[in-house]
């Protein structure tokens, strides 16, 4: 019998000048700012993506084997619900949890193409490698490129369901989420469907201690950003002289992640020639990951146009998958 063979093509809109600039803009802008921050996009190079998958292994952070328990259970209906012949998938990482929902689409008789899409081109480019081994005809167009900027350039052709998984959406503060799903909705044709996972409010302690695990995973994680922009603007950071910090602030229902000064130190960011003071406890943010309770979910994507489909969580309540239709 004759096997279909598979297509990769591999896109990129982050060439290294723009990669450059972004990160340069952003390093200068959230460490002058007071407090300072920076983006959570640059904690993922290569070695920042292993980290990541990694945690989704820990014991504590349950998120990934919730959604991972969801797309079990309801893959099928999902792929019923969409009766998508193309995936794209944003932020998509290793494409583990992905496996499933292709599995259903090419089960439905509809899957030709995956366009998985994520800034780390190391991982992206893997991951699209082997889930091309893995089915065979499938037409792989890994797209490396930022899902806050370049949602418009993203291939538009067949009927698309857009995937946004692993809770990554509580990355982006209540602003920025409310522009990501407009844009995310124009670029949906009738029909298209939008999945989105989602963490959920839930007790505090489970929610600090997902992020600030035992085996220091996240920690390492956290600090990873900084060996970032040591390697590509030749800064001085010393990673172990930052602590890392996981608190849930409740008036916002978000996690943060922050990294906090053990001394009074100056960093030099060479290729910026800047210098940068921090006090001994300062604390410097890192990462948000907000949590949602469902009717709020809800109502930010009826906000950006959708129609809420299908809504699900896991048996613990813990997190949600929805499933909404432009
Ligand atoms: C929290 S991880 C989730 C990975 C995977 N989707 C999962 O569910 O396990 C976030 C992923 O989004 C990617 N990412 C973060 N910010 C991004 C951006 N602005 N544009 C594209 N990808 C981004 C990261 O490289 C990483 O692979």
């Amino acid at each position: 019998m004759a096997v279909s063979q598979s297509i990769v093509h591999v896109i990129s809109h982050l060439d290294r000048d723009y990669l450059r600039q972004a990160l340069e803009r952003d390093v200068r802008t959230g460490l002058t700012a007071s407090p300072k921050w920076l983006p959570p996009k640059w904690f993922y190079d290569a070695a920042g993506s292993d980290l990541f998958s990694r945690i989704t292994r820990l014991p504590e952070y349950y998120p990934t084997r919730r959604e991972l328990a969801i797309l079990r259970a309801r893959a099928a209906d999902l792929a019923a619900a969409s009766r998508a012949d193309t995936l794209v998938e944003l932020g998509s990482g290793t494409s583990e949890k992905t496996e499933l929902l292709l599995e259903a689409l090419a089960a439905a008789g509809t899957l030709r193409t995956y366009t998985p899409v994520d800034v780390d081109a190391v991982t992206l480019e893997a991951a699209a490698r082997r889930l091309a081994g893995r089915f065979a005809g499938l037409e792989v167009q890994a797209v490396c490129a930022d899902f806050e900027r370049h949602l418009g350039l993203l291939p538009r052709t067949g009927r698309r369901m857009v995937a946004f998984l692993g809770g990554t959406i509580g990355n982006l503060d209540p602003a920025a989420r409310r522009v990501f799903l407009k844009e995310v909705r124009a670029t949906l044709r009738r029909g298209d469907t939008f999945l989105l996972g989602a963490d959920l409010v839930k007790d505090t302690g489970r929610l600090v201690a997902a992020y600030d695990d035992a085996a220091g995973v996240t920690a390492a994680f956290n600090r990873n950003v900084l060996r970032v922009i040591n390697r590509e603007l030749r800064a001085d950071f010393e990673p172990e002289a930052f602590e890392h910090v996981a608190l849930y602030d409740e008036r916002h229902d978000w996690i943060e992640m922050r990294l906090r000064a053990a001394r009074d130190m100056r960093v030099r960011i060479e290729d910026l020639g800047m210098a940068v003071d921090f006090a001994e406890g300062e604390e410097m943010r890192t990462e948000i990951s907000a949590k949602f309770r469902p009717e709020g979910l809800r109502q930010e994507l009826v906000a950006a146009g959708f129609q809420v489909r299908r809504g699900y969580t896991d048996l613990a309540g813990d997190f949600t998958l929805v499933l909404a239709q432009a």
